[in-house]
């Protein structure tokens, strides 16, 4: 970490000697205040509940300016990645920290295409599942098993162990997110096909059977493997964040992604998407464009709990990039299928106009993020609502392990243990049951 030349003072109104505390910087964003001995010396913690002010970690995978509304994973803005490489060239960046040449994009592919199947016997312990379980209770208990079935990969501190585990968790995502998807539909589950890209496979995974031939569309193709891309990293956000704090105490890869995969099942965070379409499918039902008024008043009104799912974002102060992007990709979609009237994506657009010109949106920032879109694009294809988060998952899976492996590399990691401010009941004896 570089030093800055300045240095933080902190002073007390009670007086007492004030100190100094190191500021570094970093290669682009804010400066950090190093407050690592500020209890040794202090005797006091610092309060940050949300860590709204906290940077847990250094990291150089993925850089986000809010303000601009850019995302860049290892310096590449995620414009230019969506627009010239595919979703494994950018696994290859993140973990790695370079786009592969025309060789090592092969040796990559060769690698993840080869780890696609799952232990056979996984499809047993996923026959343990009710059918309608949701799929990220499924996935959630998947991802975890795999420390049961691959138990070579496990020791996080083996830098070979977290190489094959990054590997296997990269390509056993699709499948086992398809497999979760043909249980609850009551279809036979449909093998890896070796000579398809990623995206072509994990569609052909999801809507092949055994009877039916099915061709992989080159612009759905193209729009999944573009989902996988956007949604492959965005630095320290809450799922992220646990998968790094489960990570510091030493436990195995698949344990620690499936703690990401749970913190990313909530419709704060990768749910959202999920919510999202529901949401337009209430607005559907209730009569569709011509009650956009009446609920956005609602969404307003503070005593209501409605939000505008799809809007907001605790980064982005601005145009989520990944918005854009997927909004191109929608239009795509909905043409290649035909659906270029269909009555979501109008409702869509309605409320995201009324919303970028209304001034609650306006003051308070509040712009479309990447699932107002992608859950239409989703629909569209044919994925069903509740299998939306569990795709999240499969694509974040390369920045939660490039992350976690990031970590463990760091020479100042430590195991995360946040402290508190404690308002609870100070020391009291136990009193007899009878006089209580
Ligand atoms: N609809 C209506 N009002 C909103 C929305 C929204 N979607 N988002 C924020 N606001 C309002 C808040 O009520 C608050 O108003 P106030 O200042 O009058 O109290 C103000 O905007 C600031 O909102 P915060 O909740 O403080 O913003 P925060 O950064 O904590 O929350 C969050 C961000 C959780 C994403 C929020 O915007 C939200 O719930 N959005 C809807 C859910 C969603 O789309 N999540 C996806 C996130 S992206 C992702 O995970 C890929």
């Amino acid at each position: 970490m570089k030093l800055a030349e300045n240095k933080a003072t902190l002073s007390f109104s009670q007086g007492g000697a004030p100190i100094e505390l190191p500021i570094y910087k970093g290669s682009i964003g804010p400066d950090v205040i190093d407050i690592r001995k500020l209890y040794a010396q202090t005797g006091m913690f610092t309060y940050d509940p949300g860590f709204l002010s906290t940077a847990a970690t250094q990291s150089a995978i993925t850089y986000i300016d809010g303000d601009k509304g850019e995302l860049l994973y290892r310096g590449y803005p995620i414009e230019q990645l969506a627009t010239n490489c595919d979703f494994l060239e950018t696994c290859h960046l993140l973990l790695y920290g370079e786009l592969p040449n025309a060789a090592q994009k092969a040796e990559f592919t060769s690698r993840v295409t080869n780890h696609t199947m799952v232990n056979e016997q996984m499809q047993f312990f996923l026959r343990g599942f009710r059918r309608d379980a949701h799929p990220m209770a499924v996935l959630t208990g998947l991802v975890g098993g795999l420390s049961a079935f691959y138990h070579d990969s496990t020791d996080i501190n083996n830098p070979k162990h977290r190489e094959i585990a990054a590997i296997r968790l990269i390509a056993k995502m699709p499948t086992l997110v398809a497999m979760a998807y043909k249980y609850s539909v009551g279809q036979p589950f449909v093998y890896p096909k070796n000579h398809l890209s990623y995206a072509g496979n994990f569609l052909h995974m999801m809507f092949a059977t055994p009877c039916e031939e099915y061709k992989v569309s080159p612009v759905l193709e193209r729009a999944m493997d573009r989902i996988f891309t956007l949604h492959a990293d965005h630095e320290q956000n809450a799922s992220t964040s646990t998968v790094r704090l489960c990570g510091s105490s030493g436990t195995n890869p698949f344990a620690a992604i499936a703690a990401g995969v749970a913190c990313l099942w909530g419709p704060a965070h990768g749910g959202a998407n999920e919510a999202c379409l529901n949401m337009l499918e209430e607005i559907q039902a209730m009569g569709g464009i011509s009650k956009v008024g009446e609920f956005m008043e609602k969404v307003k009104d503070k005593n209501s709990g409605v939000k505008l799912m799809g809007f907001g974002h605790r980064v982005y102060k601005n145009y989520d990039p990944r918005a854009k992007l997927m909004q191109e990709t929608c239009n795509e979609v909905l043409t290649e299928l035909g659906l270029e009237n269909d009555p979501l994506f109008k409702l869509a657009k309605a409320l995201e106009k009324i919303a970028l010109e209304d001034e609650y949106f306006v003051s308070r920032k509040l712009y479309p993020n990447v699932d107002f879109y992608s859950g239409i694009v989703q629909r569209a294809i044919g994925i069903p609502v509740p299998l939306f988060t569990a795709i999240f998952a499969l694509a974040r899976t390369v920045g939660w392990i490039a992350q976690l492996n990031e970590m463990i590399s760091d020479p100042e990691y430590k195991i995360g243990r946040p402290r508190q401010l404690f308002s609870g009941a100070v020391k009291r004896d136990v009193q007899p049951i009878g006089t209580r």
